[in-house]
């Protein structure tokens, strides 16, 4: 855990991923063009397995977000060299567009930072996402390649920073 840190009157903080934050992860469905973000119909337990990385955000006892760390934070169809920690995740749907997401994802780069030492962050982010590739640009983040995923026939950036 990392001390909190304060967006739009909110402190956020990573935490360990409970199963109850993962049952409340599940029902987590997102408006048009985001639906492709939904997690609705997933297993919980992918959430709650340890070895796939993933970290609760939370402004208190309230679940804002999740955090993802190492290969799950990957997206299928490209050539990752083992150099970065790759880092994914997101808001829960009704705090979308509201201007916290460059703290929540500066959250969990600090968190990253500490807990996994790396020395490089990487970020894989849909070319359609203005908004999430806004937010990296602000955080420092340079697009380094792009390549389209086999998974959905999206066009994704490729984005890294120093850690
Ligand atoms: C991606 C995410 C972290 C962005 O955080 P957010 O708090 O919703 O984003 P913000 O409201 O701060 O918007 C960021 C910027 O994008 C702009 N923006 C919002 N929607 C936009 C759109 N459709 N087109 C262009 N710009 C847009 C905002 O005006 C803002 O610009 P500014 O920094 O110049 O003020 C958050 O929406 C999220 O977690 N979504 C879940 C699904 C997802 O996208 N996952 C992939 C994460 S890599």
């Amino acid at each position: 855990m990392t001390a909190p840190s304060v967006g739009e009157g909110v402190r956020m903080q990573i935490v360990e991923l409970t199963p109850d934050h993962a049952e409340d992860i599940v029902t987590w469905s997102y408006p048009e063009p985001d639906g492709c973000y939904d997690l609705t119909g997933m297993d919980p337990r992918h959430f709650t397995d340890l070895t796939h990385g993933f970290w609760a955000l939370v402004d208190g006892e309230r679940l804002i977000g999740y955090r993802c760390y190492g290969p799950t934070a990957r997206v299928l169809g490209y050539d990752y060299v083992d150099d970065a920690l790759d880092i994914g995740g997101g808001l829960r749907p009704e705090l979308t567009g509201q201007g916290l997401g460059q703290t929540a994802i500066a959250t969990g780069l600090a968190f990253g930072a500490e807990n996994f030492a790396p020395r490089i962050f990487r970020v894989t982010v849909a070319e359609f996402n203005v908004r999430a590739l806004k937010v990296v640009d602000s955080l420092g983040f340079l697009a380094v390649d792009k390549f389209e995923s086999p998974a959905d026939d999206r066009t994704y950036v490729v984005l890294v920073r120093d850690a």
